[in-house]
């Protein structure tokens, strides 16, 4: 598993066995040209990685017709949650299904958001990215099946609204949106959202892997909504089983 700033402490990493990686300064955060270069000095590192979570994401609040946003700041929300996301898996992809074909279960995680299925209002390039991030998830694991491979897991984590740094510079504006605070949808506690993705995530299938998605609220909601709907319209097309 790769980290970064985690607790900024490598002894941390190595007790829980997570490979620490000490990520670009805030001046690259930005720049996708060297992810390649950038996991392969990893996977050089770390050449028994088996698991990779793809977390990172920034939230701007805008209105596209009174106050639309700089084209930099849209640039870097699609960039951060859903080109680099996109270029990691894919730089990632090879060495996990190699290691899972050599008998290592594996795992990819990649975070969307319940607002990936239920768009709003606020956060018109969020919303998209992460209904990017929930339709590349799906892609790869139809991907994973061509290969024959099942000692590899993709999974999706799909948060509701959770009490963190995310929506910090913007909470105000979207809660007056709604009414104002005692009418705005409330975050769920950070503390309560660990303890519930821990559950869902320990609902193993039988032979122990992962679920597809592992989804709290009105995450898991989002996702049972596509899976109800749109997974049994396309399953007739003989694309997904
Ligand atoms: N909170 C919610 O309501 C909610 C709901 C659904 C989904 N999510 C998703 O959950 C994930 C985690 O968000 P959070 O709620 O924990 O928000 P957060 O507290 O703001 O954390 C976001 C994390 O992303 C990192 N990050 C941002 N831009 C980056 C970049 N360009 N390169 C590398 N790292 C970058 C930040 O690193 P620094 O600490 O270095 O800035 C921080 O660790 C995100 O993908 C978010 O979209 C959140």
């Amino acid at each position: 598993m790769i980290v970064k700033n985690y607790h900024n402490s490598p002894e941390i990493c190595l007790a829980l066995n997570i490979a620490w990686y000490d990520y670009p300064t805030t001046a690259k955060r930005h720049q996708v040209a060297n992810k390649d270069t950038e996991v392969q000095g990893i996977l050089t590192d770390f050449p028994k990685l088996d698991s990779v979570y793809i977390n990172a994401g920034i939230q701007n609040h805008h209105m596209i017709f009174t106050h639309p946003l700089n084209q930099k700041d849209i640039v870097e929300e699609m960039t951060t949650n859903l080109l680099a996301p996109v270029l990691i898996s894919q730089y990632f992809a090879p060495h996990l299904l190699k290691l899972a074909q050599s008998g290592t279960y594996t795992n990819i995680f990649l975070t969307s958001s319940s607002l990936g299925y239920f768009p709003v209002p606020f956060y018109p390039v969020y919303c998209p990215t992460k209904a990017g991030i929930a339709a590349f998830a799906k892609v790869m694991r139809m991907q994973l099946e061509y290969t024959g491979c099942k000692n590899m897991n993709v999974v999706e984590v799909v948060p509701p609204y959770v009490d963190t740094e995310l929506n910090a510079a913007h909470r105000q504006q979207t809660d007056a949106l709604q009414g104002g605070p005692q009418m705005a949808v409330q975050p769920m506690p950070l503390g309560e959202y660990i303890d519930r993705f821990f559950e869902a995530l320990e609902l193993t299938g039988a032979d122990n892997s992962f679920k597809n998605e592992i989804g709290v609220g009105f995450g898991a909601q989002g996702a049972k909504v596509w899976n109800e709907g749109f997974q049994k319209l396309l399953n007739p097309s003989g694309l997904i089983d």
